[in-house]
């Protein structure tokens, strides 16, 4: 079976009784890959995990998970998969070794070996007397992951594991991926935050609004994309909207004032073909050299923006991502 892709998605749609939040959702997810799925708000992230994981049926198209079908054999793909809900409740009053044996027993694991294995993996052995109650946030997320690799499973799904996870954390969570990856797990995990994932991810799937925008290894991407590119001038991204510019160029912009109002001012400005607001500023998709940049810098100042940091989206995931999206992010 591991000639198969570990998780393979065709043709995905579903609604909940209005119009469609899946709109033939398909991609694959190769054995020991970690795919980043990354979406805004409200994408569909969460609708496709749940289906992955079993516990929604789609309204129509299938998924496999190393080659057994989620609708047919929901039972045998719940064996080989370990699944963290976003925001999932955790049983406080107990300790952190209890807590793993009550979920081993639950499975029917005997071995409490096994409790070991999973609390050295997730860095938390020192913790295992301690009431759940009383860890920080990130050493509860390393415990649910810790839970869900019980029953060994070959597939991960996790649903946002770094939201509300702080610098640190995250960067624990990360390496804790890593490791899993190096001992064969195939992973999935959902975000709606692009850097969280940058530097882990082999793979990725940006969803908007329904829509696969692009899916695949992040190499081969980069490639398909410029190749597109190249062959067809007026290729568009899935989903429609202008053809992204694959020469183009990104800038992270942090500013003083509101985001959106800087935004405002650059949309449509020479060279500049995509305006994105984030947490800090801009991010600003453009065409053109270092000149290009200080005449974003000075159009910006000369507004009235106080423009405190200006630095290149470097990694390939950060630049596939903006170029895929670059003209949806801000008002137009
Ligand atoms: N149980 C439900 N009933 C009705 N509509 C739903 C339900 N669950 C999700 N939706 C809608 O389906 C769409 C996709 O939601 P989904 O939770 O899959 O998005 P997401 O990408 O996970 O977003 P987020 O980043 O906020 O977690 C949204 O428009 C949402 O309002
Ligand atoms: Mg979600």
């Amino acid at each position: 079976m591991s000639d198969c892709p570990a998780i393979r998605v065709r043709h995905l749609w579903h609604n909940f009784g209005g119009p469609p939040v899946l709109r033939d959702v398909s991609f694959d997810i190769n054995q020991g890959e970690i795919f980043g799925f990354i979406g805004p708000n409200g994408a569909g992230k969460t609708t496709t995990i749940r289906i992955l994981a079993t516990l929604l049926e789609p309204a129509a198209g299938r998924v496999e998970i190393d080659g057994m079908d989620v609708t047919m054999a929901p039972e045998e793909v719940r064996r080989i998969i370990g699944y963290m809900a976003d925001h999932a409740g955790i049983y406080e009053r107990i300790s952190v070794r209890e807590y793993l044996e009550f979920f081993a027993d639950a499975y029917r694991i005997p071995a409490l070996s096994v409790v070991e294995a999973v609390l050295e993996l997730t860095d938390i052995t020192s913790l295992q007397d301690q009431l759940v109650a009383t860890l920080s946030k990130g050493q509860k997320q390393r415990l649910q992951v810790a839970r869900i690799l019980l029953h060994d499973p070959k597939v991960l799904i996790l649903d946002e594991p770094a939201s509300d996870l702080d610098p640190r954390a995250r960067i624990e969570i990360r390496d804790l991926l890593g490791e899993l990856q190096s001992l064969g797990k195939t992973i999935i995990l959902s975000s709606h935050i692009l850097s969280e994932l940058a530097d882990v991810c082999t793979s990725v799937g940006i969803i908007e609004r329904g829509q696969i925008v692009v899916a695949g290894p992040i190499d081969s991407i980069a490639a398909q994309l410029a190749h597109r590119q190249s062959t067809d001038p007026h290729a568009h991204a899935a989903g429609g909207g202008p053809a992204p510019n694959y020469n183009a160029r990104v800038i992270q912009v942090r500013l003083l004032g509101d985001a959106a109002q800087a935004a405002a001012q650059l949309q449509g400005g020479p060279g500049i073909t995509g305006v994105r607001t984030t947490a800090h500023g801009l991010d600003i998709t453009y065409v053109g050299d270092e000149t290009a940049v200080a005449n974003i810098v000075g159009h910006l100042v000369h507004r009235g923006f106080g423009v405190t940091g200006v630095q290149q989206a470097h990694s390939d995931l950060e630049r596939i991502f903006l170029q895929a999206t670059g003209n949806n992010g801000g008002p137009s």
